[in-house]
C-alpha cells in the first residue's frame, strides 16, 4: 500500500534523540507560522507550544547555539506585516528565556559569535523574506547551511513543500535530523495509516472534491468506511441525481464523483452522504433557514450543512469505529448557524474511545471552537502537509533528512 511504505520511510529517519548536540551550532526550522489578529495579536499559539520540546532537548542537552528560522503568512517581499518580530514576546515567553532577534542571516552570524553565553536562541526573521526561500535557491541554502552544526527539521506544517530551509539546506549540513514535533506527527498517521485498530473511518469534509480526489482515491486501501459532508458531499449528491438547487456544486467533478462511489463499493469501503441538509436562500443574511431530505432542497436554497437525522446518522457510524481519521469541516462551521453538524459530530468523536486523527488547518479550528481540542487523540499541526501525508506522498522535508541505518 502506498502511504503504508511512505510512511514507513518517514519513520526511519533520525530524530534529535540520535545525536549528540552538545557544543554545536544548531539550526531549527520551526513553523510558526500562527494566525493573528489585525492588531497583530496570536489567536492560536500552538504551532509555538509543540516546536517547545525540540528548542527545550537542544537547550537540556548543551547546544552551544539555537538559531530558529521560520516563516510568517505568504509575503510578497519585504512587508512589516508578516514580520516574525510580532511572535519575538510570546516565544520568549513560552520558553522562558530571552531570544535575540536576527533582521538577517548575517545579523545570525553576528550573534551567534558575539553572544557568550551557551545555548543562546536566536530567532531569524521571515525567511520568506528572501526571494530565494521558496524557488530551493542553492545560494540561500548554502547561506542558511553555514549557520549551523546540525540542521533540524520540526516544522510539519511546511514539511510538503521544498523549500530552501526545508529542503536544500540538508545538502550543505553534516547532520540533518528530525525534530520532536515532526516525529511525533508521522507515529500519529502511522497509528492510523499503517498499523491501524480496525474499522477505519475516513471523514472528508470541506468545500472542493478537485482538492480531495487523490486523498479519496489513495486511501480507499486504507479504509472501511467514509462519511463525505460539507459543500463537497453536493457533488455527490448530484451524482447520486439529487437537484442540489443552488448548493456549491462541482458540475465537472460528477462523473469523477460516481467513479469513486464506483471504486468504494468495489473494494467494499462504505460511503456515507447526507440524508438531509440545512439549507438557506442567502448565506450572508441567513434569516431564511430550511432542514429538508437532501433530495428536497427548496428551490433557490443552498445546503451549507448536515442536518439532524445525518448528525444522528454519523453519529452512530463514528461509534462503531476504532480508528478515526478527519479532514475538512463538515458545514459552513464559521457561522453559527450552520456550525452544528460539524460541531456535534466533533462531540461524538470525542465520546469515542477510537484513536482519533485531525488533519491541521479549518479541521483543527473547527475541532477548538467545538471545545474539543484536550479530547481528540491527536491534533495535526500542518493543514496542507496531513492532506498531502494521507494523500500517500512522501514528503519532501523528510526526503532529505539522514535515515537511521545510515
Ligand atoms: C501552513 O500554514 O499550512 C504552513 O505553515 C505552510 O504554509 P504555506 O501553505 O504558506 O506554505
Amino acid at each position: 500500500m502506498k502511504q503504508v511504505a511512505g510512511i514507513q520511510l518517514m519513520q526511519g529517519v533520525k530524530s534529535i534523540r540520535d545525536i549528540d548536540v552538545e557544543g554545536k551550532r544548531v539550526l531549527i526550522r520551526v513553523d510558526f507560522n500562527v494566525p493573528m489578529d489585525d492588531d497583530f495579536s496570536i489567536s492560536d499559539d500552538t504551532r509555538i507550544r509543540e516546536a517547545l520540546p525540540t528548542i527545550n532537548y537542544c537547550i537540556d542537552n548543551g547546544a552551544k547555539n539555537i538559531t530558529l528560522v521560520s516563516h510568517l503568512g505568504r509575503p510578497k517581499g519585504h512587508t512589516p506585516e508578516f514580520s516574525l518580530k510580532h511572535i519575538l514576546k510570546r516565544v520568549e515567553r513560552l520558553l522562558g528565556k530571552d531570544v535575540a532577534f536576527a533582521d538577517s542571516i548575517e545579523s545570525v552570524k553576528v550573534l551567534q559569535e558575539s553572544i557568550s553565553t551557551e545555548n543562546a536562541v536566536i530567532l531569524l526573521e521571515n525567511i520568506r523574506y528572501y526571494e530565494g526561500e521558496e524557488k530551493n535557491s542553492d545560494e540561500l541554502s548554502q547561506k542558511l547551511g553555514a549557520l549551523c552544526d546540525v540542521y533540524v527539521n520540526d516544522a510539519f506544517g511546511t514539511s510538503h513543500r521544498a523549500h530552501a530551509s526545508t529542503y536544500g539546506i540538508t545538502k550543505y549540513v553534516k547532520e540533518k535530523v528530525a525534530g520532536l514535533l515532526l516525529k511525533k506527527e508521522i507515529d500519529s498517521f502511522a497509528k492510523a495509516l499503517a498499523n491501524p485498530l480496525k474499522p477505519v473511518l475516513l471523514i472528508v469534509g470541506g468545500s472542493k472534491v478537485s482538492s480531495k480526489l487523490s486523498l479519496l482515491y489513495n486511501i480507499l486501501d486504507s479504509i472501511d468506511k467514509i462519511i463525505i459532508g460539507g459543500a463537497m458531499s453536493n457533488t455527490f449528491l448530484k451524482a447520486r441525481g439529487f437537484d442540489m438547487q443552488k448548493s456549491l456544486v462541482e458540475d465537472d467533478l460528477v462523473a469523477e464523483a460516481r467513479k469513486i462511489l464506483d471504486t468504494a463499493k468495489e473494494k467494499k469501503v462504505k460511503i456515507y452522504l447526507p440524508v438531509d441538509v440545512v439549507s438557506t436562500d442567502d448565506i450572508k443574511k441567513h434569516e431564511h433557514i430550511k432542514v429538508t431530505p437532501a433530495q428536497d432542497i427548496p428551490e433557490g436554497y443552498m445546503a451549507v450543512d448536515i442536518g439532524p437525522a445525518t448528525t444522528r446518522l454519523f453519529g452512530e457510524v463514528v461509534r462503531d469505529s476504532q480508528t478515526i481519521i478527519w479532514n475538512g469541516p463538515l458545514g459552513i462551521y464559521e457561522i453559527g448557524a450552520f456550525s452544528r453538524g460539524t460541531f456535534s459530530l466533533a462531540h461524538a468523536v470525542s465520546d469515542t474511545y477510537a484513536f482519533s486523527l485531525i488533519g491541521g488547518g479549518d479541521t483543527a479550528d473547527a475541532i477548538d471552537k467545538a471545545g474539543e481540542r484536550d479530547n481528540m487523540s491527536f491534533i495535526s499541526t500542518g493543514g496542507g502537509a496531513s492532506l498531502e501525508l494521507l494523500e500517500g506522498e512522501v514528503l519532501p522535508a523528510f526526503e532529505v533528512l539522514d535515515k537511521k541505518d545510515s
